[in-house]
């Protein structure tokens, strides 16, 4: 047997889905392959017919995974595919959701095999997507198909695996908000999240917002010689760079007025819980090949990348970057940044407080414009719920351990919109590792959390579908 398929011990009594699991991996995983084949990249019309082939491709594995009513919904940008098995009216509703668009590949020439040339190397399946989220969305198509062939589904599946998570699911919001009798469900089931480690399984219960913005900063109204000018005139990217650092204080803290109005501070108790998940900051650090952290006085590594509030440039031009030098002073400077929020942070009026800052801290010698760019809530999902007890269970059985609760940093926008408009929590149920390279060159995904998650998720709904409600 290849090293990737391997599994633990200890897994209590084999069911008839692990066999039939197991007697269909090789299929299962070259049906993943090649969706991780289709380049459905979101973010740039160049691939938009590729976006539309892949939920084509959704589509008919949907089907034959025996979901009815498979449907693409198409909407103002990248479509929705939709599917759904109702067995009984009268049992509850698990709504699977997904996404089937993935993050641009660049930087290519950092990728050591094609970004959607899917290779398996050392029990790992390389390829953009294949952690976020295909591979993992992918395992709710594979375990439906399991549980329907092998005594059939113990409640009733809705399945929405959208195309525009990663260009902020603006038209996903639409078309919950048009769709709710279509979508009535009694619980959310996601897996586009990471756990702390194989041997440590974890379920994220919470998850960041997000406000995302755009910066253009105009000096001189055009390039000038940076000798003849350079010294009276000032610099638009100099300028720029000025007002970035003042976004921060000396306690890394961000510095705009309000920004932290809305934060709700965690208990003592609610910190040492999550303090008790197992990090090892010196491997962390380690891993990132950085030789000292940086981050907002009086919290953890861990605790600034989940329940704290941040500010980053996320990409930062202008003026001559290309081969040799060129003696230039810019006309203009741009950058995109980034910040993530936590509860009660509304997004869109943190967007205002920033713009309205960054207007107000411009200099008289610069023009600045402020341009928005999608948001998302915050999330944060309870550990009581029938659905997180029997997350919990399913995967106590398949890892041997009880997952621990840990908040997420990353976002999924529509978690908290699905809370808004259809009354619904969540069960992050992520397989991935933060390892996995997620947005970033060389992203893999583990063939044993592939099969893990496909393992784990059967439990999931048998176990919910028994729970007394
Ligand atoms: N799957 C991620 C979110 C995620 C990753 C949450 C890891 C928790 C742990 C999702 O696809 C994503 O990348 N979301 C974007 C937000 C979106 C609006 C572009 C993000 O977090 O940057
Ligand atoms: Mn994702
Ligand atoms: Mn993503």
């Amino acid at each position: 047997m290849p090293e990737y398929l391997w599994r633990p011990p200890n897994q209590g009594p084999v069911q008839a889905i692990d066999t039939y699991i197991k007697s269909q991996e090789e299929r299962f995983l070259n049906e993943l392959l090649d969706l991780l084949r289709i380049p459905s990249v979101s973010a740039d019309p160049k691939y938009k017919a590729d976006v539309a082939r892949c939920a084509e491709a959704v589509k008919k594995r949907m089907e034959e995974a025996g979901l009815d009513k498979v449907e693409i919904c198409s909407t103002p940008g990248h479509p929705i595919v939709y599917g759904e098995k109702i067995i009984d009216p009268a049992k509850p509703t698990v709504l699977v959701y997904g996404h089937y668009d993935v993050q641009p590949p660049d930087p290519l020439d950092l990728w050591h095999s094609g970004p959607f040339e899917p290779v398996i190397k050392d029990g790992m399946i390389y390829a953009r997507g294949s952690a976020d989220d295909k591979g993992q969305f992918y395992m709710h198509v594979k375990a439906i198909e399991t549980m329907i062939k092998n005594g059939g589904l113990p409640c009733n599946v809705k399945v929405m695996i959208e195309g525009e998570e990663e260009v902020g699911s603006d038209n996903l919001g639409d078309f919950v908000k048009a769709n709710k009798p279509r979508l009535k469900a009694d619980v959310v089931l996601i897996s586009d999240t990471a756990m702390i480690a194989n041997d440590v399984p974890s379920i994220n219960t919470g998850l960041r917002g997000l406000s995302y913005v755009e910066v253009e900063v105009t000096g001189p109204n055009r390039d000038l010689h940076s000798g003849v000018y350079g010294g009276a005139v000032a610099n638009p990217i100099n300028t720029l760079c000025a007002m970035i650092a003042s976004l921060h204080d000396a306690d890394g803290r961000v510095n705009i007025p309000g920004f932290y109005d809305q934060v709700v501070e965690l208990s003592a108790a609610e910190r040492k819980a999550l303090a008790e998940a197992p990090f090892d900051e010196k491997e962390w650090m380690k891993d990132l090949g950085v030789s000292a952290v940086k981050g907002e006085k009086g919290y953890t590594s861990d605790e600034r990348c989940t329940i704290r509030p941040t500010l980053d440039v996320n990409g930062i031009w202008g003026g001559y970057i290309g081969e040799g030098a060129k003696t230039v002073l810019p006309g203009k400077a741009f950058a995109k940044l980034s910040m993530r929020l936590v509860p009660d942070q509304k997004s869109d009026a943190i967007t205002k407080l920033f713009k309205e800052h960054f207007e107000k801290i411009a200099p008289p010698y610069v023009k600045v414009v402020v341009r928005p760019h999608h948001g998302g809530e915050a999330a944060v999902t309870p550990i009581d719920s029938p659905a997180y007890l029997a997350a919990s269970k399913a995967m106590e059985e398949t890892y041997g351990k009880k997952p621990i609760p840990t908040r997420g940093g990353g976002s999924i926008p529509i978690v908290a919109l699905f809370e808004q408009e259809l009354g619904l929590k969540t069960v992050l149920f992520g397989f991935g590792l933060d390892s996995d390279n997620i947005h970033s060159p060389n992203e893999k995904y583990g063939v044993f959390n592939y099969f893990q998650g496909i393992r784990t998720i059967p439990r999931f709904f048998h176990h919910y579908a028994a729970s007394p409600r």
